[in-house]
């Protein structure tokens, strides 16, 4: 359990009087150790502790707690830290990354680390579920971040280009949240590259969340553009301009 520093912060939260408390127990601040350890996000293993740490929150916390964010924005953090490396932990490969990376892959970890915290969101919500919220009443959910899409144009491409911009950054979240899996156009694109989920994982995932956050930015207009031949990541796997 290093869950102590994340601790710390929240407890000057929660004792503002009047306050209706809302806590994110992640939002890009995984202690190094876990990294160091066994890769942080890209490891199964954080599965069980993040859910540990949940498992603190909720005992301590809980009791004042309102609602409860899992992850915060997911579907940016993930690619700002596993694909163009200008979050931690810095991991990249070429010609992706915004900066020269030492060490990463930016053409799987990004589906790796976002199964990975699928999974760990899924699990921390069936823990609240079974064991706190029928005592504690609160709510569940996750954040993903927003930036609504127009197409640029009306021609047949544009408009599939914003449909697919939909399910890259909402449904590859959402998705199996709601439904159990990815969306058809990411297994299709992605290929191999992108996890399973196995019928135990998706029987989890599935409905694992009382609300929907959305952290909302902007709006952008989709330019399709064509798939890109040789390698890719999530940002030509997309195979969109954003304008
Ligand atoms: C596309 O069609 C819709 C509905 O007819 C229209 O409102 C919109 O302005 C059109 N967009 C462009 C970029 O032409």
């Amino acid at each position: 359990m290093h869950a102590n520093n994340s601790l710390n912060r929240l407890v000057s939260v929660v004792f503002i009087p009047g306050i209706q408390v809302h806590i994110t127990l992640h939002h890009l601040d995984l202690p190094q150790i876990l990294e160091d350890e066994y890769g942080g996000w890209l490891s199964p293993r954080i599965i069980e502790d993040f859910t540990a740490y949940a498992d603190v929150c909720f005992r301590e916390f809980g009791d004042r707690v309102v609602s409860w964010t899992t992850v915060n924005e997911p579907n940016i953090g993930i690619l700002a830290s596993y694909d163009v490396a200008t979050f931690p932990p810095g991991r990249c490969s070429d010609p992706f990354g915004a900066t020269k990376c030492t060490a990463g892959d930016s053409t799987v970890e990004p589906y790796i680390a976002a199964h990975n915290t699928l999974m760990a969101h899924a699990s921390a919500v069936s823990l609240y579920r079974k064991k706190y919220q029928a005592m504690q009443k609160g709510v569940i959910g996750i954040s993903v971040y927003s930036f609504w899409s127009y197409p640029l144009t009306n021609s047949t491409v544009d408009l599939a280009a914003t449909r697919r911009c939909k399910d890259f950054f909402f449904g590859w979240i959402l998705d199996p949240l709601v439904f159990g899996d990815y969306p058809e156009v990411m297994k299709k694109i992605v290929g191999s590259r992108l996890p399973s989920f196995t019928e135990v994982q998706s029987e989890l995932i599935k409905g694992s969340l009382d609300f929907i956050g959305i952290n909302h930015y902007y709006s952008l207009y989709m330019n399709n553009r064509p798939l890109a031949t040789g390698v890719r990541d999530y940002g030509t796997d997309i195979s969109v301009s954003l304008g």
